[in-house]
């Protein structure tokens, strides 16, 4: 991938450049306003056409699924037709050019779309899953199976039980081994970037603590405030798809 454009260097403060130019160790946490310029709408936004009567809190988890498992499902599919139109922005792209920058840094992504992978990040703590995989409601192995067209959960070839998406639903923990990496880098981070997230989802949100916790320097970017602004040491207002690339190319 080459430099991100001479033009997207914006003003930044001089201090943050600085400290993300010493830092060794970054954690990028990501939200869905990351996604946001890719076409993909984000968890707080009021749904549109269809799904505009629902809240998605009230579609993703487990007791939706039990109630009715159909509508679950569809909703899903929606979500991943959409997913499967959008493409990287310029946001996820800088991520992957300024994990080539700086010594080591941490991906841990909310988003179940898969487009920091397609943006050519590498090291990516998948949080809540990924809406590509899919796996089944019983046994809680992957189930490798075709979805496309369905309208309805397929069954598990295995067990019988239904097939539903590999993501984290609200009241559902998050995997262990995401958790635990997530929190170890950023016990061992010195710059800590929240990007494109509403900072109200825990655990997710409490990783910014945690970073304060442990001495890191809190960057936050997006255009609107959030439980986490005010504590934040430079909350950078504005598009992750103009600020991510100005920090990327001030430090190329
Ligand atoms: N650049 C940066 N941030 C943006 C942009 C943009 N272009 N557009 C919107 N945002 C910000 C919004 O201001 C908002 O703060 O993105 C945030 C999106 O917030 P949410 O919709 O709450 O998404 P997120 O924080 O990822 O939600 C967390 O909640 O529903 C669950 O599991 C789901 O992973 C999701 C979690």
């Amino acid at each position: 991938m080459g430099r991100p454009p001479a033009e997207a260097v914006l003003p930044l403060p001089l201090q943050l450049l600085d400290g993300l130019r010493r830092a060794r160790h970054v954690v990028v946490l990501t939200g869905a306003g990351i996604s946001a310029e890719s076409g993909i709408p984000t968890f707080r936004d009021a749904l549109t056409g269809l799904w505009a009567r629902f809240r998605p809190e009230e579609l993703a988890t487990p007791d939706a699924f039990v109630r009715d498992p159909d509508l679950v499902w569809q909703w899903y599919q929606w979500r991943r037709e959409q997913i499967a139109a959008a493409r990287p922005n310029a946001g996820h792209l800088a991520l992957a050019a300024l994990e080539r920058l700086v010594p080591r840094l941490t991906l841990v992504t909310q988003n179940v779309d898969g487009l920091h992978q397609q943006a050519g990040s590498r090291q990516v703590v998948e949080f809540h899953g990924n809406i590509h995989r899919n796996r089944c409601s019983m046994d809680q192995e992957l189930v490798d199976v075709d979805v496309r067209g369905t309208r309805r959960p397929p069954r598990c070839p295995r067990c019988g039980g239904m097939v539903r998406p590999d993501v984290v639903w609200f009241g559902e923990p998050i995997p262990r081994a995401c958790l635990v990496q997530s929190q170890s880098a950023v016990a061992r981070c010195d710059l800590f970037v929240s990007v494109g997230t509403s900072a109200l989802v825990e655990p997710a949100a409490g990783l910014a603590r945690l970073a304060r916790e442990a001495g890191a320097v809190i960057v936050e970017i997006n255009p609107a405030e959030t439980p986490l602004t005010s504590s934040a040491d430079y909350a950078l207002q504005g598009a992750a798809g103009q600020l991510l690339p100005a920090l990327a190319a001030a430090l190329a």
